[in-house]
């Protein structure tokens, strides 16, 4: 089984991740981890930090020529933008963050205290993670993409595409939406909102492709996939919505009109000429590709401010305003794919065990036989 844990404050020292669990055997290299580091930080509408920060993986343990050891794998990202104790103290929450509730629970006076920590600059540590995740799946053909479906009330038309062409067209816009026509719509809808002082949210759409049936379970509630991966994806701070397959759309329709019918193809095996599902039913992966989608809420922090009250003073305040993003709903994108990658590495090492990359290779080659025989 996989854990992790981080550790880090937004302005602070470092974001640090503990990755524990990784099979012997596998290559990571730095360099794929800062490649995905840096699609974090890109995406039309984010703040001034995005241009201040490089940031560049140490991985400290865990690691032998390149190759996993088994043991945990320590990442370390410093901040360059390196200040916690110099800053100034902030007594206005700000509506839609951490802010209030942290320090009503913490007994902080000063809000730093608890925003520094709930910030997303945190998910550096899982997009480190979930690379390292994603590596061990590319061993086993599973890749992963994600594309920004809605910004604000624009939404994108990509029915049509396949898993290659989405993933090209979304790296190459700046709104990381696969519609060219919704991209010019998105990227003005967010000048809009930063002319107005106001922020955006979104959605993002999660694909996951070549996942074998069988991972995740029916048997007990926390082995469901489907569950595990909504908990990872609704972690990410500022996600309020997570769907599997057609999602809410499915309560609207007849069964008839929502169920994936099951067909049997002599060389394919199993499988369905719809995707209503997103690949799971009853918490196991059924073969199809996994649809996932996550919805974002606008960012917190508004140059023109929302109402507050001085948790000091008690008395009435303007929220504060830190240098913050329009929208980071691109961002999210990538971070979604770093979570998902963790829980499907996970249900895979859960599934096909072993301490090595080889023994794990065998026992998924070996259960790739028997579903075929089936
Ligand atoms: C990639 C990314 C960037 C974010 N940037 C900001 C930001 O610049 N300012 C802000 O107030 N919130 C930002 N957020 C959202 C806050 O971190 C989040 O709203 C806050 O931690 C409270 O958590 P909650 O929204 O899940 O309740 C960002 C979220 C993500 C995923």
């Amino acid at each position: 089984m996989l854990k992790y844990l981080t550790a880090g404050e937004s302005h602070g020292e470092a974001i640090i991740a503990i990755l524990e669990g990784m099979v012997s055997g596998l290559k990571v290299s730095s360099s794929v981890i800062n490649r995905e580091l840096k699609r974090r930080m890109q995406g039309y509408g984010r703040g001034e930090r995005m241009g201040l920060e490089k940031d560049a993986v140490n991985i400290i343990s865990g690691l032998k020529n390149g190759a996993t050891l088994g043991s945990p794998i320590a990442m370390v990202v410093n901040n360059k933008d390196f200040s916690i104790s110099s800053l100034n103290a902030l007594s206005s929450p700000r509506p839609g963050h951490a802010d209030l509730a942290g320090a009503l629970k913490y007994g902080h006076k000063d809000l730093r205290n608890i925003l520094e920590r709930a910030s997303a600059r945190e998910t550096v540590a899982r997009v480190s993670v979930g690379t390292v995740c994603k590596i061990l799946l590319m061993e086993f053909g599973i890749d992963i993409l994600s594309h920004v479906v809605m910004i604000g009330g624009v939404e994108a038309h990509t029915k049509d595409l396949t898993f290659d062409e989405l993933r090209t067209l979304a790296e190459k816009s700046p709104a990381r939406c696969a519609d060219e026509a919704a991209t010019k719509l998105m990227c003005e809808e967010i000048d809009n909102a930063k002319d107005a002082g106001d922020t955006l949210g979104g959605a993002f759409e999660i694909l996951v492709k070549n996942v074998p049936p069988g991972l995740g379970s029916h048997v007990q509630w926390d082995r469901k996939l489907d569950g595990n991966l909504a908990r990872s994806l609704m972690s990410i701070q500022a996600i309020k919505g997570v769907s599997v397959g057609l999602g809410a759309i499915a309560a609207r329709r007849r069964g008839s009109q929502c169920h994936d019918e099951i067909i049997y193809i002599r060389e394919r095996g199993f499988s369905r000429k719809t995707n209503n599902a997103g690949g799971i039913e009853g918490g196991i992966s059924n073969g199809e590709e996994i649809v996932l989608r996550a919805y974002m809420k606008p960012i917190a922090t508004l140059k023109r401010p929302l109402r507050s009250v001085d948790i000091k003073t008690k008395k009435q305040a303007k929220a504060e305003v830190e240098r913050a993003d329009i929208t980071a709903v691109p961002a999210a994108g990538v971070i979604g794919e770093a979570v998902t990658a963790f829980e499907i590495a996970n249900a895979m090492c859960v599934k096909f065990g072993g301490d090595s990359l080889s023994e794990m290779k065998r026992n998924f080659e070996g259960y790739l036989e028997q579903v075929k025989e089936f």
